[in-house]
């Protein structure tokens, strides 16, 4: 009866934690380091992280940790967080708000009015599919999705070459190398312009 109820309160603990605990002020101030204020990262090889969807943010953790997903920064980083603290990052940089900041770099007119089209049209000639049949047509993204609004060109562009070379492969179904392997880094580049300019407000 004894070890009934220990167990009965520890499992209470347990549950009742996510709900209120947010992640240690020591450890966010690790993660705003490269990603920025509120996840709102101004280096361009860090990915922004503010908005993004707490489902996939916490697979990409577990990836990196697991060696899924190759990066020497981030898995390194990710040895010795748990299960239960991942979650509580990917939530807390998916309730933060992205500041629409302007791009890093002054943007191609021509290579965003190109990058557009495939955005919204795909590439027919060639099967890829159109990114907004998937991230959304103001690249909010969705729970299955990821949002990709606003995200740092540079960033846009090592990933889709990653997905291209076979480089990162922990995409399930590999729906996104199938998308990448299709496409020539110029049209890459295009598409990761025009992404910088979508603001991801409501739909
Ligand atoms: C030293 C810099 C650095 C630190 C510190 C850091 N990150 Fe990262 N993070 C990166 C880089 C660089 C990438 C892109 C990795 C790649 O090339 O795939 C990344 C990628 C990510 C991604 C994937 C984003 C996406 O859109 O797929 C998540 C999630 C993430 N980091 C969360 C965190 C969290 C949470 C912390 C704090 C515990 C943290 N990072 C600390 C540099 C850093
Ligand atoms: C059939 C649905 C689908 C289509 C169409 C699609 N994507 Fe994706 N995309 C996904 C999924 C699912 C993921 C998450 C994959 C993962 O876990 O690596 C993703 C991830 C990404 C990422 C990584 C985001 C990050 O934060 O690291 C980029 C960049 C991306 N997609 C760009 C594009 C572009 C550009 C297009 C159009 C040319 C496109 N996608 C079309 C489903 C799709």
């Amino acid at each position: 009866m004894k070890q009934f109820l220990v167990l009965v309160t520890s499992l209470m603990a347990m549950t009742s934690l996510p709900a209120t605990a947010a992640p240690s002020a020591e450890r966010l101030q690790l993660c705003v380091s490269c990603h920025g204020v509120n996840g709102n990262s101004v280096i361009p090889e860090n990915p922004k992280l503010a908005g993004l969807q707490a489902r996939y943010a916490s697979q990409q953790m577990k990836d990196f940790k697991s060696g899924k997903r190759a990066s020497a920064v981030m898995s390194s980083i990710m040895t010795g967080i748990d299960d239960a603290e991942i979650e509580l990052l990917a939530t807390y940089f998916h309730e933060q708000k992205p500041v629409l900041a302007p791009p890093a770099k002054p943007l191609d007119p021509k290579l965003v009015a190109q990058g557009k089209e495939i955005y919204f049209e795909g590439i027919v000639g060639s099967a890829v599919p159109a990114c907004s049949g998937c991230h959304t047509e103001t690249g909010k993204g969705t729970n299955k999705y990821p949002r990709l609004a606003g995200q740092h060109g540079v960033y846009l562009v090592q990933q889709m070459l990653a997905y291209k070379s076979n480089a990162r492969k922990n995409d399930d179904r590999e729906l996104m190398r199938a998308v990448a392997t299709r496409m020539t880094e110029p049209e890459i580049r295009a598409v990761s312009e025009f992404i910088q300019t979508l603001k991801g407000e409501d739909e």
